[in-house]
């Protein structure tokens, strides 16, 4: 299917969506401490995507049974929030959302330490984030879709990393998952060309150890294979002529 560009209605609701989401995921994060379980989690999120207006867009789709993704540790993406899961002191969690707003969605996704977390911690995470960063400076008109995957690649790997390979961004619109793929790993092919009005939802998902994944029986919930930590990292961003615009980051 061909990449759609949103009109200019479309992008002004998917900013509205994209705000909605970012503050959600702002607010979620202060509420993260030793002790929660992370069924709160997902139960307080819910609470305030609703408390917008707002759908859920991942309570049931493909039967995943939340409303957010709760990922700990060596969790990468996909975690099921449990009330037999309880954050430890040290531990990191990902939190990935979506909304719905008039029709249009936003995801994002942010991981953040509970209580006192390691350096190694801290820095996989900070990492992880800047390498989003590295990316979008190529969602740009003119430029090609594998500038963005090589960008993240090269910062994480220039840090001892991996980037994972068996999970990728992608378009989001009207659709959570449109075309195109958005790989976080080097691309020999440079994919499509970027044009204004594009909206991508770029998601790296890195490794301190190595790429390889496993599946927990749950048939969700990715993990890495050697159980290093793992941090996510995702915002919807809309192409310019000028560059990236950010949907779904609130600044505080
Ligand atoms: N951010 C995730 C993605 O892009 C969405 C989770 S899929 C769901 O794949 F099933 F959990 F909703
Ligand atoms: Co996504």
């Amino acid at each position: 299917m061909a990449v759609s560009i949103k009109s200019k209605r479309e992008i002004e609701i998917m900013r509205e969506a994209g705000k909605i989401l970012g503050t959600v995921l702002n607010n979620l994060s202060k509420e993260i401490k030793p002790g929660m379980t992370t069924h709160r989690i997902d139960q307080l999120g819910e609470e305030m995507i609703r408390s917008y207006g707002c759908v859920p867009s991942f309570l049931g789709y493909q039967g995943y049974p939340a409303s957010i993704c709760v990922s700990v540790n060596e969790e990468i993406v996909h975690g099921i929030p449990s009330k037999k899961r309880i954050l430890h002191e040290g531990d990191i969690v990902s939190m990935d959302a979506g909304v719905i707003y008039k029709g249009y969605q936003s995801d994002a996704a942010r991981t953040v330490g509970v209580g006192e977390i390691s350096v190694e911690a801290k820095q996989l995470i900070e990492v992880t984030t800047q390498s989003f960063f590295e990316g979008i400076q190529f969602a740009k008109e003119g430029c090609h879709l594998h500038e963005i995957s090589n960008a993240i690649a090269a910062y994480n790997e220039s840090h001892g990393y991996s980037v994972i390979r068996d999970l990728v961004g992608h378009g989001i619109g009207a659709e959570l998952h449109e075309d195109p793929q958005i790989p976080n790993f080097t691309q020999e092919r440079r994919g499509i060309k970027l044009y204004e009005g594009m909206t991508l939802a770029i998601e790296p998902m890195v490794a301190a150890g190595g790429y390889a994944v496993k599946w927990l029986d749950d048939d969700w919930t990715a993990i890495t294979a050697d159980h290093s930590l793992s941090a996510h990292y995702e915002n919807t961003v809309l192409v310019t002529k000028n560059g990236p615009e950010i949907l779904s980051l609130v600044e505080e």
